[in-house]
């Protein structure tokens, strides 16, 4: 019998899921299919128990659901439980498992498409939402030399920061929670923009002196130019999108339920010809 998952979210309509999946799906020759369901904003849990009942073996999770989705599963693996955040359900017979694999689809994308080691360098996170927490605690797991959170609320970079600041395992590294205004003559090898600010056209208050020589600019947002990938390619970064990291994510998502590595380079390739 076909293997059946899903992506839910809330809008949908334009989600890439299904067509990486089948790409992971085709090169791997597993037997399954990948469907897109639009939840009610109100009627999360009700969706999900319906693709239990009907038999389906896991589901992505994505905007707005995946911190009702934390508080769905019945067990969380600790990459979800430090994020507050579920990206990939599994069905199991008597329990759901919650995971969430963005954060090593980020770093996967940086450290092994884009070839750019995280370890000892100097790493800028904007914003500090769900999509930065998001994100983490996996950049500071890869042993970077410093990790600075900018935001416009800056309590919340500083909430951020002080959740991990005093952890043991990473007082090597450097901690800094600031304003936009406060990162003036600072330098950064990684800027990642992880505001929701790519979806308009409006520009973050940050300097072009932000990018050191050989700096990676990378938006998490994929499928257009944003002012923060513009402004960083000319001040002579190396840019990238999110596409790669939307690709890895579900990589690592597949191989959770699957138990088989896709090729990811060569769909994330696909994906850009599309
Ligand atoms: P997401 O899940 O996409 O992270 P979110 O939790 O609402 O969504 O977070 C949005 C992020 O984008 C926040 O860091 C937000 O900054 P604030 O916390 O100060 O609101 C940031 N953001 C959104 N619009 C912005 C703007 N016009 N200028 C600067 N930052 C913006």
């Amino acid at each position: 019998m076909t293997d059946k998952y899903a992506v839910l979210g809330n809008p949908i309509a334009h989600s890439q899921s299904p067509a990486i999946h089948a790409a992971f799906a085709k090169q791997t020759n597993q037997d399954m299919c990948y469907e897109k369901v639009l939840a009610p904003l109100d009627g999360f849990s009700k969706a999900v128990n319906k693709l239990i009942n009907q038999g389906y073996k896991g589901a992505n999770v994505t905007v707005p659901f995946k911190f009702e989705a934390c508080g769905l599963a019945t067990q969380l693996k600790l990459p979800a439980k430090r994020a507050g955040a579920v990206n990939t359900l599994s069905f199991a017979d008597d329990h759901i498992n919650g995971d969430n694999t963005d954060g090593l689809g980020l770093v996967r994308d940086i450290e092994h498409n884009l070839h750019k080691g995280l370890q000892s360098k100097r790493i800028l996170l904007l914003g500090a939402g769900g999509a930065a927490e998001g994100v983490l605690y996996p950049l500071i797991d890869a042993a970077p030399s410093s990790l600075f959170i900018a935001n416009r609320s800056v309590e919340k970079a500083v909430a951020m920061i002080d959740k991990v600041k005093l952890l043991p395992e990473y007082q090597s590294i450097r901690f800094s929670a600031n304003s936009y205004e406060d990162l003036n003559m600072q330098k950064f090898d990684i800027v990642i923009n992880a505001t929701s600010v790519g979806l308009s056209d409006v520009a973050l208050p940050i300097s072009d002196a932000l990018f050191a020589d050989g700096c990676l600019a990378y938006d998490m947002m994929y499928g257009r130019e944003t002012p923060f990938m513009a402004q960083a390619r000319e001040a002579g970064a190396q840019v990238a999108d999110g596409l790669g990291m939307l690709v890895e994510q579900a990589a690592e998502a597949f191989y959770l339920w699957r138990g088989v590595r896709p090729d990811s380079k060569a769909v994330i390739k696909k994906m850009r010809a599309l």
